[in-house]
Formats: C-alpha cells, sequence, structure tokens
C-alpha cells in the first residue's frame, strides 16, 4: 500500500513555501547571511516543534522565515520543495508565499517572487513539475496593508495564477478583505481562502459570497453546518485538507478524529495537502500514509483524493 499510495500521481494545492523550510536549510540560510538565532542547534529548533494551536505554530514559523533575505535563499527553498515533489509523485504543485512576511522585514518584492519563479520555471524544465504560485495576504493585518501588497505584485502579474489569504484566522474574518479580493478579480486574478481552519463555517460562507473563491483551504469546520456541506457538494468546491497539520495543531486530537474521510464518502470535494510539511511532520505522501494507518483509507478513496487534487488546479 505505501508503494502504491507513493507512486499515485497526484497535485499539492496547499503549501507555503516558508513552511517547507527545512531546519537544515534554515540553519544554513542563517550561517551564509549571518543571522543570529534563538536556537543554538537543529535538535532545539526542532524541539520547539510543540505547538497548541494554530498562533503558537505562526509565532515560530514567522521567525523561521527571517533567515530569507536573498533571491537565492528563495530559489534554495523553492528548490528543495520541488525535489520533494519529484520524489513523491507530486506532478503538479500551487504553492503559497506570504509577501509581507518578507517585505515588512526590508526583503525587497522582487527578490522574493524573482527567486521562487526562477526555481518553479527550473522545476517544469528539469523536474517535470508543473506550477502556478498564489500570493497569499496576511489576515492579521489591516486589509490596507494587502491592497498595497498586491499594487507592488501587479507588475509580476503574469508570475502568479490567484491570490490567497492565510495567518491566524479567529477575529480575522474573510468580510475584512473583500475589497481587495474585488480588485485581484478586477486585475483577472482567482482568489482562493483559509477558512474553516480554527475558525467557524460562517467564515467558509464569507470566504465564498464575498470573497468569491474557487477553492476552500483546509474547511474541515464545515463539517459542523449540514447546510453549508450541501452546498459544497451541490457546487463542487474543493476543500485543500491538511491532515498532519490539523493533527499538530490540534484542529483534531488524534488522525482517527479526522474528517476527510467522512467528507470525501459525502461526497465532497476533499485533497491531501501538507500545508507546512517542515514544521508537522512529513509531505504529500506521509499524509496519505497516516490516512491509511488511522483511518483505513482504501486504494478506491486514495485514489479519489488523488483524482479530486488533479482535478481541483487553477492552472491546468
Ligand atoms: N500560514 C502557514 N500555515 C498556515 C495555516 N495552517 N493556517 C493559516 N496560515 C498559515
Ligand atoms: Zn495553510
Amino acid at each position: 500500500m505505501y508503494d502504491w499510495l507513493n507512486a499515485l500521481p497526484k497535485a499539492e494545492l496547499h503549501l507555503h513555501l516558508e513552511g517547507s523550510l527545512e531546519p537544515e536549510l534554515l540553519f544554513r540560510l542563517a550561517q551564509r547571511n549571518g543571522v543570529a538565532l534563538p536556537w543554538p542547534d537543529i535538535d532545539a529548533l526542532r524541539g520547539a516543534y510543540n505547538y497548541h494551536n494554530l498562533q503558537e505554530f505562526l509565532d515560530l514559523y514567522y521567525m523561521g522565515a527571517d533567515v530569507l533575505r536573498t533571491e537565492r535563499d528563495f530559489y534554495d527553498l523553492t528548490w528543495a520543495y520541488l525535489q520533494k515533489c519529484r520524489e513523491q509523485n507530486v506532478v503538479h504543485t500551487e504553492p503559497f508565499f506570504d509577501p509581507q512576511t518578507h517585505t515588512d522585514r526590508g526583503v525587497p518584492f522582487e527578490v522574493v517572487v524573482n527567486g521562487i519563479s526562477q526555481a518553479l520555471e527550473d522545476g517544469r524544465k528539469q523536474l517535470g513539475v508543473t506550477s502556478g504560485l498564489i500570493l497569499s495576504f496576511l489576515r492579521h493585518l489591516p486589509e490596507e496593508q494587502a491592497m498595497r501588497t498586491l499594487e507592488a505584485a501587479l507588475p509580476y502579474r503574469d508570475a502568479f495564477i490567484a491570490v490567497g489569504l492565510d495567518s491566524s484566522e479567529q477575529g480575522f474574518p474573510p468580510r475584512l478583505f473583500q475589497r481587495v479580493f474585488d480588485r485581484a478579480r478586477a486585475e483577472g486574478l482567482p482568489a482562493v481562502a483559509h477558512a474553516g481552519e480554527e475558525g467557524p463555517p460562517e467564515y467558509i460562507w464569507e470566504a465564498l459570497d464575498l470573497l468569491k473563491v474557487l477553492r476552500i483551504d483546509h474547511g474541515v469546520r464545515a463539517a459542523e453546518d449540514p447546510e453549508l456541506i450541501a452546498r459544497l457538494i451541490d457546487e463542487q468546491i474543493p476543500l485543500t485538507v491538511c491532515p498532519l497539520s490539523n493533527t499538530r495543531l490540534r484542529v483534531f486530537d488524534h488522525m482517527r478524529d479526522h474528517n476527510i474521510l467522512s467528507l470525501l464518502d459525502a461526497g465532497v470535494k476533499v485533497t491531501v495537502n501538507s500545508d507546512d510539511p517542515a514544521y508537522f511532520g512529513g509531505y504529500v505522501n506521509e499524509n496519505f500514509h497516516a490516512l491509511y494507518e488511522h483511518l483505513g483509507m482504501s486504494q478506491a478513496q486514495a485514489q479519489a483524493l488523488a483524482d479530486n487534487s488533479l482535478d481541483a488546479r487553477i492552472a491546468k
């Protein structure tokens, strides 16, 4: 079963490039850039990977991203992730990046986007991994800053396939970002948004009705609202679910409690993704393995999940 799962062609639709920064590369970049780290060594950093909720993880994730300074750093980060895709038979990926995490530290937008884009292009040519980049806004910051980020991105319009919304969810509903998503749509950019990870089903309704998203990132709390589930099934709106992330951030206490296969069997278009693999203990295939081990996922269910991922691509 493991070999079969590993060989299954699949797409990854929910991956934060900053969350694919493995501790070894993090320490290497810190040394290369002369950045002082709060952890004495890799083991100490790994020891800090013990979170009780989304915010505790995000605090660490933003600290880790501080080692990313140059175009080459963003290239190396993206290239390392694409090699994982190749190893895991992820034939297509639509990764997120958070420009504000970098521009707010003084790293120019073009440094970030050029490094990532060059690696994605080399990934297409040298590894055969197709891709489309998603520019994600940080929802814990004001909408005006997201709007300025979108304006800074427009000269690089061809580097993106969509915009997204991530970071701390509770208290930062999608409705706060309606104008920036309207503007992105007017520029021809489709949208996705994190909703229903820690936040309530209402945030999923808002993402659909106000931000007009094509996919919901996470969305597992939709299960609390039967009317919403009926809509997701009726409109076949994809959910980019991240099982290892959800258990590490205590959205579910244990993998055996995860609702991904119940949603699949009910007819929701769910997909399997790794979110922040360096921080949550696994890439896409390890997420599939966990569903097999703890939820008894069948080959037919795994095939349906992989087929959904390829079908739910924005970049076709
Ligand atoms: N940024 C990186 N990972 C995230 C997640 N799981 N939820 C919200 N924002 C994120
Ligand atoms: Zn995410």
